[in-house]
């Protein structure tokens, strides 16, 4: 039986800011933002939206009435979770009216968490053939302004529906995983703000890779020249290409085009949303396949997955017949395109407005209402959401 990602679809704030802007405002020479990290533009949430209402928008585009009846498992991937107790799958849950004979649970491993929750999908699949599983993966990226890696900031959502026969991709069978305790970066649970040792993490990011890799390629017999394209967790695009690197040495000079000229398309999102953690790998597989028009059915994908702390996984997917009739390139474009840029002081408004974890009463600005799900406060510690006409 296959098993795989069926549909699939993304959530983004409705505002930016520009990173050319912001890196003169920082004093910084705007092409190590945009070569030397490859970002050009990033994401800003409004205090109205959290990783529930990004997810539940990402995930209302999907539930159909005949995943409605066939969904078993609610799952959520975040590290930017709401409550250290309660779900975000609950809420998410409430908010699209999903039914209640069904598992929702959050999962977390920094920006391995909607891997894993993707693989639990998969094998719950396997055990329940005639079932259906909503994964979400969904963060706000937040270092803190004029850090290092506010650069690196983002925030968004993909939300993916993984079932027997799925319309868009399968997951293979093939995955090669790795776990080793080290610390890269981490956020402690009294921070809005995570701490990264910043080199450090790049390099483990590639050692991981390393490691993945080369053990997939002996355990499956695959290497790079068996691939389609190859997406990678981008916490920003430039550490994407780094690893890519590491996977083309033995290459024909054919797989270094085809690879080299998909991840591009693999990391057009990401250079304008930014990191969003566990969301990351499934936004670059999302906007390969939005950008890339000459992919085809039972090409193989592979897929980088990597969250800090840290854990690391290759896998692959083969694209099923039909699978670009599942896309909504045009609708993301959009998207993006209609967003509303900021000046830096607002971007730094918006982003000191409402810290994440305060738990003082307030409610949000309306005037930055956006999307179907908003939160529209936060009263004697409890988080209120809307869905809005
Ligand atoms: P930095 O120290 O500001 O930057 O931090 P840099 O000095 O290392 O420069 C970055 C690149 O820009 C370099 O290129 C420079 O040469 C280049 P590289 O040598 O790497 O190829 N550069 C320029 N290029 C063109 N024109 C110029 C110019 N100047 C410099 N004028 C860093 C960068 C990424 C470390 C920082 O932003 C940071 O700490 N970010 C957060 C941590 C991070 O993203 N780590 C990535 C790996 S860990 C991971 O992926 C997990 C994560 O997603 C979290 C999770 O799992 O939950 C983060």
């Amino acid at each position: 039986m296959k098993i795989g990602i069926d549909a699939i679809a993304m959530d983004t704030p409705d505002f930016y800011v520009d990173l050319v802007t912001l890196a003169k405002v920082r004093g910084d020479d705007p092409d190590k933002y945009t070569i030397g990290i490859g970002q050009d533009e990033q994401a800003v949430p409004p205090s109205s939206q959290d990783i529930v209402t990004m997810g539940a928008n990402a995930a209302s585009q999907l539930v159909t009435p005949a995943i409605r009846a066939s969904i078993g498992m609610v799952l959520v991937g975040t590290e930017s979770g709401v409550d250290a107790s309660k779900s975000a799958a609950l809420f998410i849950h409430q908010l699209l009216d999903l039914p209640e004979w069904v598992r929702a649970v959050e999962l977390k491993e920094a920006c391995y968490g909607g891997t894993a929750a993707l693989m639990m999908a998969r094998d719950y699949v396997a055990g329940h053939p005639d079932k259906s599983v909503l994964v979400i993966a969904a963060d706000i990226a937040r270092y803190g302004l004029a850090t290092a890696g506010e650069v690196t900031q983002g925030a968004g959502a993909v939300a993916m529906i993984v079932k027997a026969e799925p319309r868009l991709i399968t997951i293979e069978p093939d995955s090669v995983y790795r776990s080793t305790s080290i610390n890269d970066f981490w956020r402690p649970i009294y921070q809005d703000t995570a701490i990264a040792q910043g080199k450090y993490s790049t390099e483990q990011y590639l050692a991981f890779f390393q490691a993945v890799w080369d053990r997939y390629q002996e355990e499956n017999k695959l290497t790079a020249d068996n691939f389609a394209g190859m997406t990678f967790h981008l916490p920003y695009t430039k550490m994407g290409k780094k690893a890519l690197d590491l996977a083309l040495p033995k290459a024909e000079p054919q797989t270094v085009k085809r690879l080299k000229e998909r991840f591009d398309a693999s990391t057009r999102y990401c250079r304008r949303i930014g990191n969003i953690y566990t969301g990351s790998l499934y936004l670059g597989l999302l906007s390969l396949l939005d950008h890339d028009a000459t992919l085809q059915a039972g090409d193989r994908i592979g897929l980088f997955s990597y969250g800090s702390g840290a854990v690391a996984e290759f896998f692959s997917g083969i694209l099923q017949p039909g699978f670009s009739d599942q896309l909504q390139s045009a609708v993301h474009a959009r998207q993006l395109d209609e967003r509303q840029q900021l000046t830096v002081p607002a971007y730094e408004a918006l982003f000191s407005d409402k810290v994440p974890y305060d738990p003082e009463d307030y409610r949000p600005d309306p005037a930055y209402f956006r999307g179907q799900f908003v939160l529209t406060g936060v009263v004697g510690q409890e988080r209120l959401y809307e869905k809005r006409p």
